[in-house]
């Protein structure tokens, strides 16, 4: 039996593309609407997504009116979203180097990302240099500790996963200067399943 190869998110992503939309139902579940009203009015807003993967949830901030802006390391998964909406701005990029200028956006969002990147210190501090003063960013951690088999046309393969603990990830945030506004904990059975803050500039 042959072992399963342990991929980039890069690599990883892109032969998941096709598929990923498959488990919207299940990552909304992780949220259980309690994210877009973290928010509030966002009409005309500019929101950066990163790690946007399809769309799922720039496409929400953008029928909400936002002006959305999404960032992924996979151009598969990008291409995906361009095929459902023509008017968010796509850029491939890394969230450890984002192109953009300091002090820009309103919101900063990541949904999912965390959970694969090693060093979250590099992330964060690109997030406040691009968000305005009083900007706010909201991040969301799930609680996974392997990751997942994903199946592709090309076989079952993982994609590089890192397990953060919740006050590690408030820790990294409040030594950047961060301001936690909100530490929001989702629960299945008695367990957390996914961390929700939002934190201001
Ligand atoms: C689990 S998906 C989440 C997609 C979307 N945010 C969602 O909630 O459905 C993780 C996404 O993060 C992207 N990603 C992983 N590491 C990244 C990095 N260093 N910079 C930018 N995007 C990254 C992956 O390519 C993938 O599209």
């Amino acid at each position: 039996m042959s072992r399963i190869k342990i991929l980039s998110s890069m690599l990883g992503y892109d032969l998941a593309a096709l598929d990923y939309d498959k488990k919207e139902k299940y990552l909304n579940s992780f949220e259980q609407n309690k994210l877009l009203p973290l928010f509030g009015e966002i009409n005309g807003k500019k929101i950066l997504d990163v790690g946007a993967g399809t769309g799922r949830f720039a496409l929400i901030l953008f029928n909400a009116g936002a002006q959305v802006v999404a960032l992924d390391v996979s151009s598969e998964m990008l291409k995906m979203l361009a095929n459902k909406n023509k008017k968010i701005e796509i850029v491939v990029g890394e969230a450890e180097n984002l192109p953009f200028e300091e002090d820009y956006f309103d919101f900063v969002v990541a949904t999912f990302l965390v959970v694969h990147l090693k060093n979250l210190t590099a992330f964060f501090d690109e997030v406040y240099r691009v968000l305005k003063d009083g900007g706010r960013f909201i991040v969301t951690n799930i609680n996974q500790k392997e990751a997942p088999e994903v199946k592709t046309k090309q076989g079952k393969i993982k994609i590089e996963s890192y397990y953060h603990r919740p006050e590690k990830i408030i820790k990294e945030l409040e030594n950047l200067a961060f301001k936690i506004e909100k530490n929001i904990f989702i629960y299945e059975n008695d367990i957390w399943i996914n961390q929700i803050i939002v934190a201001s500039k």
